[in-house]
């Protein structure tokens, strides 16, 4: 891989006549991190990627990837990327190998080359196995593997992905992220997009964006420890589930939440003591640990504060 592998992003802006979708935005991704972006439908984040890579013009500012600018050459930016689109389309029946080697030609790649990339490739994302197989017979989370394949075929330093898990099932999901990880371990840089909170756990950070603009941007942990007060203790007993009505309103209980089989109980400054004395005369086996907040309660705190500004 060669290249710096990272993006400079500096008063990013994309206007469509008057409607602003993207809102002078500025942030870094360094080499080889895992960078999410995310945002409620229509926040600006596919616009933004395709400002990135080299599609899309900006109305105002620039960006700066993989050490080229996305003003100056959009074609420059092009060659050195790889992308997953929103809507990727891939050629349902043709086979997996003839769809790498169709957008692998469409790279310019060509060849015994473009045969040892899909070699290669194939064996990344885990689908050697499938390289005869007809693309339209493919499970929904397969065929995504295969379009991110595809997106590393040139050997790109960067790769952005708009949300490339968008319709597959949890079990795909999950290995879709081990993919994720191998890559940037190898050190490509990867920039998502996802409306799965959840799996967003697993990036380094995460940017938020709210009507075009970038609202928030650290990592989870940190954007929990910023945006979400209180402390979160995460109650657990059989049956716990049924004392969200014991605790809901009890002065410095801040939110009560179900998560999984526990239950997410954020607190201002209750001593755990308390907590404990409430629950353990009806859950006996309770026990309380400290947790953190998740990003789907940041993307609350965040996205309910900006709307009511
Ligand atoms: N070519 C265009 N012309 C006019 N408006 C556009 C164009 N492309 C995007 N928009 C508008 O810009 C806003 C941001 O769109 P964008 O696709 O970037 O959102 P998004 O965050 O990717 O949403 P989603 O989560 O639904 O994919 C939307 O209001 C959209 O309608
Ligand atoms: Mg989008």
């Amino acid at each position: 891989m060669s290249g710096r592998g990272d993006i400079e992003v500096d008063h990013l802006r994309r206007e469509f006549g008057k409607f602003v979708a993207v809102d002078d935005v500025t942030f870094q991704v360094p080499r080889g991190e895992i960078f999410g972006w995310l945002g409620a439908n229509g926040a600006g984040k596919s616009t933004t990627i395709r400002m990135l890579i080299g599609v899309l013009e900006p109305t105002g500012g620039d960006a700066l990837v993989d050490g080229i600018s996305v003003r100056k050459d959009p074609f420059g930016v092009k060659r050195r990327i790889g992308y997953m689109s929103q809507r990727f389309s891939l050629y349902p029946d043709l086979t997996v190998r003839q769809n790498m080697a169709f957008f692998g030609g469409a790279y310019g790649l060509s060849g015994k080359k473009l045969n040892d990339r899909i070699e290669t490739v194939a064996r990344d994302v885990d689908l050697t196995e499938l390289l005869t197989a007809k693309t339209a017979d493919l499970p929904g989370g397969t065929r995504q593997r295969v379009a991110l394949g595809t997106s590393l075929l040139q050997e790109p330093g960067i790769v952005f992905l708009d949300e490339p898990t968008a319709g597959v099932d949890p079990v795909s999901r999950r290995m879709f992220w081990d993919l994720i990880r191998r890559i940037s371990g190898q050190g490509t840089t990867v920039f998502v997009t996802t409306h799965h909170l959840d799996e967003a756990e697993e990036c380094r950070r995460v940017g938020l964006m709210v009507d075009g603009k970038l609202v928030a941007l650290d990592t989870p942990a940190a954007l929990a420890r910023d945006h979400v007060p209180g402390t979160i203790w995460r109650a657990r007993a059989v049956g716990i589930q049924a004392a969200v009505p014991l605790l809901v309103g009890r002065p410095g209980v801040l939110d009560v939440q179900p998560f999984g089989s526990e239950l997410h109980v954020r607190v201002d400054g209750l001593p755990k003591e308390m907590l404990d004395d409430w629950l353990r005369p009806r859950f006996p086996d309770l026990t309380l640990e400290q947790g953190r907040a998740t990003l789907e309660d940041v993307f609350l705190a965040v996205v309910g504060h900006q709307e009511e500004t």
